[in-house]
């Protein structure tokens, strides 16, 4: 069993420095859409997460570092990647943060320069597939900003360290932290932002908002509608949708603002009501403005579009919401529902979809208290009908509320 080491220190290993850390994938509730700069990764909104439990889903990433490599390499699941510009930048906001009397590991001092001719082998894997195409940059590169922080003795908390990850990839800030994390874009207002990047830079940062063990009921199941690579990247779609869509600045400027604001009241007073609310329509509103984009970007498929449409039938016939949807850019729908509902809402998916048991990940099953009959025969049997041949998945993954990025000892 790999244990915690929250002391989070490098060690030798065949004459090589070496750290490791495992890392969540998080799930916008209040979606990220947009930058002001691409250079610095600030975003035209903040936005809010809730992180998943890398009991289910998770990225493990070791750092290497030695004088004996000839280059930089980036090795994801097993295979040779692009050491890319991003990843380029991120590791020279770290060299340019060794400490002057350079590090000790292991009783065995390595000075300054001794680090800082060395290369970096960066060995990450996701022990979920590739091909689910569930995003793994949230998870890889918020693993790998850990690691180099630590494995170089940068003196920086995990805010520092987050903003660190933004740079990687904007998503992956939030995944610093476990439980329902913001992104704090930085600034106020945007006509602030031209004149001011460096200050902006530094203010972009992941907040905990709330921590796991605040709200720890809430589950979330990821119904893998779509496992192929999507065809708009989130980077290049939200480029063209700053460069195109009106609605995204109404975003900015209104709808954002007020989701974040009540988020974080029914976040705070476990408000499922509300919070069910706000998801659904923030998903719905980060859809528009891909509509809205020109060319339009079409993330959902036909299982994305039933699905949503499920949840308000299954919604409308019970005392209070049963599920909230949540849409990225792509077509896998995220079905948050409080542990109670979790097996109904479950089985319900799983018949309608026609899964067999082998295509479900559920590895807390035993542990998961449930009502049951939530939904009366006569409204089952009209959902029934209404979505028995429209639902496709290759699988669902369920998972909950989890920690943030840690590292192990491996
Ligand atoms: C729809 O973080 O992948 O998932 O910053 O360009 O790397 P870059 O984009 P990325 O965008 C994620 C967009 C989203 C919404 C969200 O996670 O908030």
């Amino acid at each position: 069993m790999e244990k915690d080491t929250k002391t989070g220190q490098p060690k030798w290993e065949d004459g090589k420095l070496k750290i490791t850390a495992i890392s969540p994938i998080n799930i916008a509730l209040i979606k990220y859409w947009g930058k002001v700069n691409e250079e610095y990764i600030i975003p035209l909104n903040s936005s809010l997460s809730i992180t998943l439990s890398t009991d289910d889903l998770c990225s493990t990433t070791s750092v290497y570092l030695s004088d004996q490599f000839e280059n930089d390499t980036l090795t994801l699941n097993g295979e040779s990647e692009e050491f890319t510009t991003r990843i380029q930048g991120m590791m020279k906001v770290i060299r340019d943060q060794v400490p002057e009397d350079g590090i000790e590991v292991e009783g065995k001092k390595v000075t300054k320069e001794e680090l800082l001719k060395m290369h970096v082998s960066v060995v990450s894997d996701n022990n979920f597939p590739t091909a689910s195409g569930v995003a793994s940059s949230s998870s890889g590169l918020s693993c790998l900003a850990l690691c180099l922080a630590k494995i170089y003795g940068c003196d920086m908390d995990m805010t520092e360290i987050s903003k660190l990850a933004r740079l990687g990839s904007g998503s992956a800030c939030r995944s610093l932290f476990g439980g329902y994390v913001e992104w704090d874009r930085g600034f106020d207002n945007l006509e602030e932002v031209d004149s001011n990047l460096e200050t902006i830079g530094k203010n972009s940062k992941a907040v905990l908002i709330q921590d796991e063990k605040h709200w720890p009921d809430l589950c979330c199941c990821i119904c893998v509608a779509d496992s192929s690579q999507k065809k708009v990247s989130s980077t290049k779609g939200m480029k063209t949708s700053v460069e195109t869509s009106e609605f995204l600045k109404h975003r900015e400027k209104v709808i954002v603002p007020k989701h974040l604001s009540m988020i974080k009241d029914a976040l705070k007073d476990k408000d499922w009501n509300a919070l069910s609310e706000i998801i659904m329509k923030e998903s719905n509103s980060l859809h528009s403005v891909c509509l809205d984009t020109y060319p339009p970007i079409f993330y959902q498929n036909d299982t994305t579009k039933a699905l949503i449409s499920m949840v308000h039938d299954l919604n409308n016939n019970h005392y209070e919401p049963i599920a909230a949807y949540t849409v990225d850019a792509g077509a896998n729908v995220f079905l948050i529902t409080p542990e109670k509902n979790l097996k109904f809402l479950l089985n319900t998916v799983k018949d309608l979809a026609g899964l067999s048991d082998d295509k479900i990940k559920f590895s807390f099953e035993k542990d998961v208290e449930s009502e049951h009959n939530q939904v009366d025969g006569d409204a089952m049997t009209k959902i029934e009908n209404e979505y028995k041949s429209k639902i496709n998945l290759h699988q669902i993954i369920v998972t909950r509320v989890g920690k943030g990025v840690t590292i192990i000892d491996k």
